[in-house]
């Protein structure tokens, strides 16, 4: 028998099994507390609770250790192409290598959008945030997959979708691009790959060749890989939240693209970049700005620095802070941001203010830089980590959808508002 834990209420006592997962995490499962004792557990933000089972991610935040289908982190990052691992996490396993090209092959023939869409782009204001117009248009694709309304998808279906899904995805971004700069939309290529594509829809113009260099292409695979997936956080349990509704694919995502914008979350990454500039643009003094941030006053924080899991340095801000030093040096580029950055990192690392609260920097704290250094936009940044997010976001929803005892989500609430009180007619109000 496995171990129970017992709650004790009004001197009544309950038992409650205890799930412990491959890694041996533990955790009470309450899935019964309310029906036994009729209790909630209160847990706002739900840092103590696990909304599911999964097979997809493993995070250690103390340890700093980040798994995907169990393969590290460090290892993907080196070695795997995104389109391979969107393949591993969504179908579990690393594809052979008939099956690698077979998916490659699928990317290259979604990659259009239908040409309708084009029109869309036409409706937004010129300085529209790119992840506004990014979740509209995920949402707006399932106009043209009737299919995606079946609750029951074939594995057919459900692979062809979800292909189409990463591979537009990257079209929409850079055709939002060129629309905000006013150039021509440019087509995506069969001849390219994955990343070399998106770099060249967004580069190339009619009278510019962009040619996509090896040290580019490897950095932005790199983040992409990075990016791929991070388990329960705000915006996958979002694509898990709405999904659970049996709302489709494309409509779950985009929630998920909405929740990835805010600044706690995949936002961070502009928010860095806009701090550093702003660091910058006063005169570069880091420890004034480190002083603001521990004056709880203004509510300034240090973008790009802490994370509910990781209370140890973020294992993809180490890869990322690295391959930023690779990249900037193969291209020959001196960003006095990236100065201003690691000014700032050494900084804090030795502040008690973020060594007692166990404040390293995250994923988002170096990845701008990258950006900045390759061309994107600032306000680009988060769409970037949503483009990449979506193999983790199509993982988690197909997971949720293939369980066996899958329920809608429904949190509950403890009510703090008026008891029962009669409607005043308007005359006697005051
Ligand atoms: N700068 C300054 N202080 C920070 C901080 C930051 N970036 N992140 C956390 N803190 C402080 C909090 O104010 C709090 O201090 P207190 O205990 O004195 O009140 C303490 O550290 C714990 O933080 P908390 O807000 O409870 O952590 P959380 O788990 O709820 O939030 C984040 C996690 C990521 C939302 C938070 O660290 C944050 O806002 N970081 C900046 C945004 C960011 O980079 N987001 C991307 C995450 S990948």
């Amino acid at each position: 028998m496995g171990d129970i834990a017992k709650i004790i209420l009004n001197g009544n006592e309950y038992e409650f099994p205890v799930l412990t997962g491959t890694e041996q995490e533990k955790a009470i499962d309450m899935r019964t507390l309310r029906l036994k004792t009729g209790y909630i557990a209160f847990d706002p933000g739900y840092a103590n609770v696990g909304s599911c089972q999964s097979a997809i991610t493993f995070i250690d935040g103390d340890k700093g250790i980040l798994r995907y289908r169990g393969i590290p982190i460090e290892q993907l990052a080196e070695h795997a192409s995104f389109v391979e691992v969107a393949y591993l996490l969504i179908y579990g396993e690393l594809p052979n290598e008939k099956e690698l090209n077979k998916w490659s092959a699928e990317f290259t023939e979604h990659s259009m959008i239908h040409e309708d869409m084009k029109n869309f782009f036409d409706g937004y204001p010129a300085g529209g945030h790119p992840m506004g117009i990014l979740s509209a248009m995920v949402c707006s694709l399932s106009a043209y997959y009737p299919e995606l309304e079946r609750v029951e998808l074939t594995s057919m279906d459900f692979r062809r979708i979800s292909v189409e899904l990463i591979s537009k995805v990257r079209t929409i971004a850079a055709f939002s691009y060129k629309k905000k700069i006013g150039e021509p939309f440019v087509y995506p290529r069969s001849d390219l790959k994955y990343i070399p594509n998106f770099l060249n829809m967004m580069f190339s113009s009619p009278n510019r060749v962009y040619e996509v260099q090896d040290c580019v292409a490897n950095a932005l695979r790199t983040l992409f890989v990075l990016h791929a997936d991070h388990e329960q956080n705000c915006g996958t349990s979002s694509v898990r939240m709405v999904g659970s509704s049996l709302a489709n694919l494309y409509a779950s995502v985009s929630a998920g693209i909405c929740a990835l914008w805010g600044p706690l979350h995949g936002g961070a990454n502009q928010r860095v970049t806009e701090m550093l500039q702003s660091i910058q643009q006063s005169g570069g003094d880091v420890a004034h700005f480190i002083t603001q941030v521990k004056d709880r006053k203004n509510n300034t924080k240090l973008m790009g620095f802490g994370h509910r899991v990781y209370k140890n340095y973020d294992p993809r801000a180490k890869i990322i802070k690295q391959r930023t030093d690779v990249l900037l040096n193969k291209l020959g580029i001196h960003d006095p941001l990236l100065e201003i950055a690691l000014k700032l990192e050494e900084a804090a690392l030795k502040d008690s203010f973020f060594v007692e609260r166990k404040l390293y920097p995250n994923v988002d704290f170096y990845s701008g830089i990258i950006y900045r250094a390759i061309g994107i936009p600032v306000d680009m940044a988060p769409v970037m980590f949503a483009m990449a997010r979506m193999a983790g976001w199509i993982a988690h929803w197909k997971e949720m959808r293939d369980e066996a005892d899958l329920r809608i989500s429904r949190p509950r609430q403890v009510y703090v508002g008026h008891q029962q009180r009669d409607f005043i007619p308007m005359e006697k109000r005051g």
